[in-house]
C-alpha cells in the first residue's frame, strides 16, 4: 500500500512538475509587443510563416537567410501584418547560419537595433532524399547486389561530400547560433527562450533520409543538452512531420519526393503557430501533428518492426 502511495506522488509530482499550471506566463516578463525575434531561415516555408505569426501580434522581428530577394518579399508581408502603423517592426539581415563571420555580423546588428534578445528561432535547414548507397553513386539491382559491385575511393569521397553538406545545414548552422546567440539571450531578455525547429524525421528513422535524419538527429540532441547547460533559457524543440512547400526541390542530393500523400502535408503556418505557442508555454517537446508524432515516437521503441514497415511504405521504399 505503502508503494502505491509513493508510486502515485511520483507521478503527480512530475505531472506537476512538467505542468504549465506551475509556469509563470512568459509573457508577463516579456510583453508580446515588446519582444526581440530573431528567426535563422525565415525566406519561406515554416520560417517565414513564424515570421508572420510574430509580426502580426507586434513582435520586433529580425528575419536571415541568404537568398535577398526572398528575405525582401516576406520583410514587406511582416510590414504589412504588423499592428505598427509604419510597419517599421521588422528587419532583415542575409547571412549564411553557419557562418560565424555572418552569424557575429547577424549579433551586432541585432544588439545596434533592439539592445537585446528575446527569441531565437533556429529553423534553417536542408533536405537530403537519397538512400546512402544511391548517394554514393551505386545502383542497387536486388536486395543483395549493387552496381557496380563496390563503392570505390571516389563513391565514399562523393558520400563524404553530400554528407558534410548535410552537417552544415543541419548541425553546424544550429551550433554556431547557439555559441553567437545564448549568452546574449542570457544577458538581455527577462525569459529568454530558443526554438529548434527540428523534424520527426530525427526521432523516428524514414528510409531514404539517413543524411537527413541523422544530421537532424545531432542538432536535436545538441539542443536538448544545451537545455540541461543553460537552466534560464527556455527551449522548445518542435518536430513536424511532412510539411508542404519546396524544401525538397531544394534536396543536397537531388533526389526527388518519394512520400505518398504529399498533398496531406502539414500547411507551414498550422505549424508556425503550434510552434510559436510552444515559445509562449516554455513547452520543450512538441510533435506535429501530436498524437501522430508522439504515437510513431512511442510506438518505434515499443515495436520498430511496425513503424518501420509503415515508414516503408510512405516513403515507397522497396529494399528487395
Ligand atoms: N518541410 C518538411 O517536410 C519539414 C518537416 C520537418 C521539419 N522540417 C524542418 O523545418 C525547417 C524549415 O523547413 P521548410 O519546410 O520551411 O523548408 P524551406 O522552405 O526550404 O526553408 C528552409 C529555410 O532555411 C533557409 N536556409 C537553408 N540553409 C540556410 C543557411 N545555410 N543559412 C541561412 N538560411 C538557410 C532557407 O533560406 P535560404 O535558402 O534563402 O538561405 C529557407 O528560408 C528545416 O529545418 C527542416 O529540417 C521540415
Amino acid at each position: 500500500m505503502a508503494s502505491w502511495g509513493k508510486l502515485i506522488a511520483a507521478v503527480l509530482s512530475i505531472v506537476l512538475f512538467s505542468s504549465r499550471l506551475l509556469r509563470p506566463r512568459r509573457e508577463r516578463k516579456v510583453p508580446r509587443a515588446r519582444e526581440r525575434v530573431l528567426i535563422l531561415g525565415a525566406s519561406s516555408g515554416i520560417g517565414r510563416a513564424i515570421a508572420h505569426e510574430y509580426a502580426a501580434r507586434g513582435a520586433r522581428v529580425c528575419i536571415v537567410a541568404r537568398r535577398e530577394a526572398e528575405l525582401a518579399k516576406v520583410l514587406a508581408e511582416c510590414a504589412a501584418l504588423s499592428p505598427s502603423r509604419d510597419g517599421t517592426t521588422a528587419f532583415s539581415e542575409p547571412a549564411d547560419f553557419a557562418c560565424a563571420e555572418d552569424m557575429v555580423r547577424v549579433r551586432e546588428r541585432v544588439v545596434q537595433e533592439w539592445d537585446g534578445l528575446d527569441t531565437l528561432v533556429v529553423c534553417a535547414g536542408v533536405s537530403a532524399l537519397r538512400p546512402l548507397m544511391e548517394v554514393a553513386g551505386l545502383q542497387r539491382l536486388d536486395g543483395h547486389r549493387f552496381a557496380p559491385a563496390q563503392a570505390d575511393v571516389e563513391h565514399i569521397k562523393h558520400t563524404v561530400g553530400v554528407a558534410q553538406a548535410a552537417l552544415s545545414g543541419n548541425y553546424i548552422g544550429p551550433l554556431v547560433s547557439a555559441v553567437t546567440f545564448i549568452p546574449l539571450l542570457q544577458a538581455s531578455s527577462a525569459a529568454p527562450s530558443v526554438l529548434l525547429i527540428s523534424s520527426l524525421a530525427a526521432l523516428v528513422p524514414p528510409p531514404t533520409r539517413s543524411l537527413y535524419a541523422s544530421t537532424k538527429a545531432a542538432a536535436h540532441m545538441l539542443f536538448q543538452v544545451l537545455a540541461i547547460e543553460h537552466p534560464a533559457v527556455a527551449f522548445a524543440l518542435a518536430a513536424p512531420a511532412t510539411v508542404q512547400g519546396a524544401f525538397r526541390a531544394s534536396a543536397i542530393d537531388g533526389g526527388p519526393p518519394r512520400e505518398a500523400a504529399l498533398e496531406r502535408a502539414l500547411a507551414p503556418d498550422a505549424v508556425a503557430r503550434r510552434c510559436v505557442r510552444a515559445v509562449d508555454r516554455a513547452e520543450r517537446m512538441v510533435f506535429v501533428p501530436a498524437v501522430y508524432g508522439r504515437g510513431a515516437h512511442l510506438l518505434y521503441w515499443i515495436c520498430p518492426a511496425f513503424v518501420e514497415w509503415r515508414a516503408r511504405a510512405k516513403y515507397r521504399f522497396v529494399a528487395e
